[in-house]
């Protein structure tokens, strides 16, 4: 299963990055603008920082609009993704662009039929929200778990990135379910990292190293 980080905070990237567990990054408009910096200039720095997958969203509504901002954005790097709202404009856009070798990120999908869409119109990358869903009293795995069963049945491959991901349980289950990547804030990958019985277990240890007797040096070689 791959990891990436939803984030566009190069503090956050880069310390992840140097966890080794960090296969890609996802952005959008909002977190971009968090970060107060110039777009272009921001992206090509997450991009020096992690070689992989990097999603930037297009921010244009009408297919041909859609389609040469994503050029645009392309060009800034080889890893980017442009990540494409979930409309009809949006999926006309992917089929021009899957055509030209430009890969594409379906984002804001909430249904299983939106995400077969993406699929067929040729989405390297498809993001079901799961958090937004539960946020209203949805249930956001169960959406990743038909989603990956379609994608199963029919061979199709456009990858599952679970987004919206607000929780380690999250993660889990989507590992469990199969889904190819979740995309997490840096809170989220702290947690994953976590456990209390890690902590006491090392607490426990020094502690004890501290009773045993020692000649000269103090520290094992
Ligand atoms: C994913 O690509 C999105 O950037 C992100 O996961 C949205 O998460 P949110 O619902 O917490 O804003």
């Amino acid at each position: 299963m791959q990891l990436f980080i939803d984030s566009a905070n190069l503090e956050e990237i880069r310390e992840v990055s140097r966890w080794g567990i960090i296969d890609g990054v996802t952005t959008n408009p909002t977190l971009i603008a968090k970060e107060g910096k110039d777009f272009r200039q921001l992206i090509k720095e997450i991009c020096e920082i992690v070689d992989g997958p990097i999603s930037v969203e297009a921010i244009s509504m009408q297919g041909g609009e859609i389609i040469k901002e994503a050029r645009g954005l392309s060009r800034i790097h080889k890893n980017i993704v442009v990540k494409i709202p979930l409309t009809k404009e949006g999926l006309k856009a992917v089929k021009v662009l899957s055509k030209e070798g430009i890969k594409t990120n379906v984002t804001l999908c909430f249904s299983a039929t939106q995400a077969l869409l993406s699929a067929k119109a040729g989405a390297n990358f498809v993001s079901p929200f799961v958090g937004r869903l539960d946020d209203i009293s949805g249930r956001g795995m169960d959406l990743v778990r038909e989603i990956c069963t379609i994608f199963h049945n029919y061979h199709f491959p456009t990858q599952v990135i679970v987004a919206s991901v607000r929780h380690p349980l999250h993660v889990l289950e989507a590992a469990l379910l199969g889904a190819d990547i979740a995309t997490c804030p840096f809170p989220v990958l702290e947690q994953l990292l976590k456990h209390p019985l890690t902590d006491i277990g090392i607490k426990r240890f020094l502690e004890d190293w501290e009773k045993i007797p020692k000649k000269r040096d103090k520290r094992p070689r």
